[in-house]
């Protein structure tokens, strides 16, 4: 997958993008991930990418001159990508959404900074507006960020792994269940036992119990949306139960 990112700041990228999973998927060539400095696509001497909002008011906007420059460009080298402005205005981005980034041929970035973009990029040229939470950044930048290492977890061959995404999407919108390492007991506290017998079956049972007592204990909003089964449902009515008695 083929990803590019519009920033003013593009040496933001460098660590991120220097380390770990997504580092070595772009040098095996599963990821292609080209960051672009903004002011390139600038024609005036000063490289100046913002300017003052027309009808006045605090802050700059971003001009529509370098970002038409840039998205065009970038829109015919990576075809088939969508193109997503991060703003705190664009749709929530959850994991349904992740899942089905993870199956387009590629996207492009654009961070936006101050106070906006000039509305005509985000009319002509921007697919999609995404926020990654209802609070607001300085700038698109880390949201970015956030968007490569979740889409990227979705390509084949990025994680080493791929139970490990696959067992994202087995507890798909539920909380994660505890996890624990040697040694059995720590400090008086013991591993409880269903992992210690091997049982693989009773295992799983037990991960997705914990998953949705977690889940109902601290975001049970979100068992509304979660795909149940019936089977998941007589867990609930247990936990619940179970809490209910104190247990
Ligand atoms: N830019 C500023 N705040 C943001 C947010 N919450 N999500 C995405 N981009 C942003």
């Amino acid at each position: 997958m083929r990803i590019d990112i519009v920033t003013i700041f593009p040496s933001f990228f460098d660590s991120p993008l220097r380390e770990g999973v997504i580092h070595r998927a772009c040098e095996r060539g599963v990821l292609d991930i080209r960051v672009h400095d903004l002011r390139a696509f600038t024609l005036d001497r000063h490289r100046v990418t913002d300017d003052a909002p027309y009808g006045g008011g605090a802050g700059m906007v971003m001009k529509p001159e370098p970002l038409f420059a840039a998205l065009e460009q970038l829109k015919g080298e990576n075809p088939g990508a969508t193109t997503v402005l991060l703003s705190p205005q664009g749709r929530l981005w959850r994991q349904a959404l992740v899942r089905e980034y993870g199956t387009r041929p590629g996207m492009i970035l654009v961070c936006g900074r101050y106070e906006g973009v000039d509305e005509r990029v985000r009319e002509a040229l921007v697919d999609e507006e995404i926020s990654i939470g209802d609070y607001v950044l300085t700038g698109g930048e880390t949201a970015a960020l956030v968007l490569v290492e979740t889409v990227a977890r979705q390509v084949p061959g990025v994680v080493g792994q791929p139970e490990s995404v696959a067992q994202d999407s087995f507890f798909a919108g539920l909380l994660d269940h505890p996890h624990y390492t040697r040694p059995a007991e720590f400090r008086g506290r013991a591993v409880p036992e269903v992992l210690l017998s091997g049982d693989h079956a009773a295992i799983a049972r037990w991960r997705r119990r914990e998953a949705l007592r977690q889940t109902l204990r601290k975001r049970p909003e979100l068992l509304a949306a979660a795909e149940l089964s019936a089977d998941d449902l007589k867990l609930l009515e247990e936990i619940r139960g179970a809490d209910d008695r104190g247990c």
